[in-house]
């Protein structure tokens, strides 16, 4: 979907099995946006990831891994997120920035405040329009996961997933920025109905006129 001025920026939060890659992926194909997702989306992206993810590469200290994450995002704004949204083409993004305060900060621990000052830098200031936090209880979302594909983060056991979870709760409870949580319990396609009427809601009737 392109229109006259700025695409708009959309990010999709959750814990690990949560299901927002089904929901960002309905939600860009309802809306014609752009999909992509972090880590990842860029060929600097894939390495990163492969680094980040896998569970057969060296350990990557805490610190390194929130500046390897910030390293993902700010090649992938540069590459894929930037262009789109001054052409004028809507983004839905599967993780951003709430990912690194979610995981890093509250899954590991790091200060929030260098952290916050972290993602800004990297973003150069690039926030969503509005992110969409699909909210899973912690063991629905672990039932979900097939254990023989964890990767690093899913590995870390319910505890970590636990703290995630409610570091999302508190972003979105300090949030300066909208977001919009959404019950991801449930069959995919009412989730979606959710996912939407809440996006229709915050972004405007803009969405609604079928695009
Ligand atoms: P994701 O691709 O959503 O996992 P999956 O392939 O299981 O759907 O995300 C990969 C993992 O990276 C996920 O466990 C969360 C983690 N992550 C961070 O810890 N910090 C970040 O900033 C980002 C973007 C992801």
């Amino acid at each position: 979907m392109t229109d006259g001025g700025r695409g708009r920026l959309i990010a999709l939060e959750g814990i690990d099995g949560c299901g927002k890659s089904t929901q960002a992926r309905l939600l860009a194909d309802r809306l014609g946006a752009l999909l992509t997702f972090e880590p990842g989306a860029t060929a600097l992206g894939r390495s990163l990831r492969s680094l980040l993810l896998d569970r057969d590469q060296p350990p990557v200290a805490e610190r390194a891994e929130a500046l390897l994450m910030v390293a993902d995002r700010a090649q992938h704004l540069a590459e894929v997120v930037t262009p789109a949204l001054e052409a004028g083409t809507w983004v839905v993004t599967d993780r951003y920035s709430a990912s690194t305060l979610a995981y890093q900060g509250y899954g590991r621990g790091l200060d929030a405040s260098g952290l916050h000052q972290l993602v800004a830098w990297a973003t150069g200031g690039t926030d969503p329009d509005v992110t969409v936090l699909i909210d899973v209880p912690v063991d629905v979302a672990a039932a979900r996961r097939r254990e023989s594909h964890e990767d690093r983060f899913e590995a870390q056991g319910v505890q970590f997933q636990r703290r995630v979870a409610e570091g999302y709760q508190r972003l979105v409870t300090e949030a300066t920025r909208p977001w919009l949580v959404v019950d991801g319990t449930g069959p995919v396609d009412e989730v979606a109905a959710r996912v939407w009427s809440g996006v229709e809601n915050c972004l405007g009737p803009e969405v609604g006129s079928e695009r």
